[in-house]
């Protein structure tokens, strides 16, 4: 059994993979960190499933947090997750990092932990879009000279446009096809705008209600038309992601690791 604390384990993600572990028979919970002056500090995590207590209390204190893991699954902030991991090579604990938002420089930083430590670090854990990375670099390899358009649909909360996701699906055709995607991206079109170039690559985003997250890469000629496309249920895809990052990493050393080296992608 690999012993998993959650870091953030209050938040939408955390309280995901809490619930993750607790159904995953290979892993067994055996921490859950909060920011210090979190409410929840001192409660018992299982009762937030509605079961009863069982064992895992809500600490603020990272030493005693780390010292009960193998494995850290952290999704909480940039900030938050270079300090924990800061003192998680002292220990040494394996790391699943799901927090967006590092600047280069944290990247830099993240590379020299994992020297010291293995880590994990994707700002997608899911295994489809990840999966969906693969198809589409080999599609893209397939389909030289083909029209690409992407199109991903997103709640109406959703702030960014577009999304992450679509981006890198957009460098990752753009990388294959040999081009600048910064010259060659067009962001939906309105108006005059004249006939499409050939080798120009559309990016057009959706919000409405509650669509948790949908990507769809378009490869188009005369003729026909192949099409990619992920769909995100629930947040529950990045957190399965997250539970097979855990396991992969037992045995594991050193290093910094993507999911598609997870997935041996
Ligand atoms: N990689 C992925 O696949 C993926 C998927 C979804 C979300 N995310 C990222 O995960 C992060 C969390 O997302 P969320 O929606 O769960 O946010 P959230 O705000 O619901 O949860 C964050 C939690 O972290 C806690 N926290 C903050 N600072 C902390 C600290 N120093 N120590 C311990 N806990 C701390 C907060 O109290 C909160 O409970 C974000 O960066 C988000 O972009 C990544």
């Amino acid at each position: 059994m690999i012993n998993v604390g959650i870091c953030g384990a209050r938040g939408r993600m955390g309280m995901m993979n809490v619930e993750s572990v607790l159904n995953d028979t290979a892993l067994k919970l055996s921490a859950a960190l909060e920011v210090q002056g979190h409410p929840d500090i001192g409660k018992d995590i299982f009762t937030f499933l509605g079961k009863p207590a069982g064992g895992v209390v809500i600490t603020d204190n990272r030493d005693t947090f780390l010292s009960a893991c193998d494995v850290v699954i952290d999704f909480t902030a940039a900030s938050a997750s270079l300090e924990l991991i800061a003192l998680a090579v002292q220990k040494p604990v394996g790391y699943v990092l799901g927090s967006t938002g590092f600047t280069d420089a944290d990247r830099t930083k993240l590379a020299d932990y994992a020297n010291k430590i293995p880590i994990v670090y994707a700002t997608n854990m899911s295994v489809g879009v990840n999966v969906l990375f693969a198809l589409v670099e080999r599609a893209a390899q397939l389909l030289g000279g083909f029209e690409v358009e992407i199109i991903e649909a997103h709640h109406d909360k959703k702030k960014d446009s577009p999304s992450g996701t679509a981006l890198s699906l957009a460098e990752v055709v753009a990388k294959e096809f040999g081009l600048s995607l910064n010259e060659k991206g067009v962001y939906g079109r309105k108006g005059m705008v004249g006939e499409r170039t050939k080798d120009e690559i559309g990016i057009h985003a959706v919000r409405a209600g509650d669509i948790v997250g949908e990507h769809t890469v378009m490869f188009c000629r005369d003729g026909e038309r192949v099409e990619l496309t992920h769909k995100a249920h629930s947040r529950k895809n990045f957190s399965l992601g997250a539970m097979q990052a855990a396991k992969w990493l037992s045995g594991k050393k050193n290093g910094l690791f993507s999911m598609r080296d997870v997935l041996g992608l």
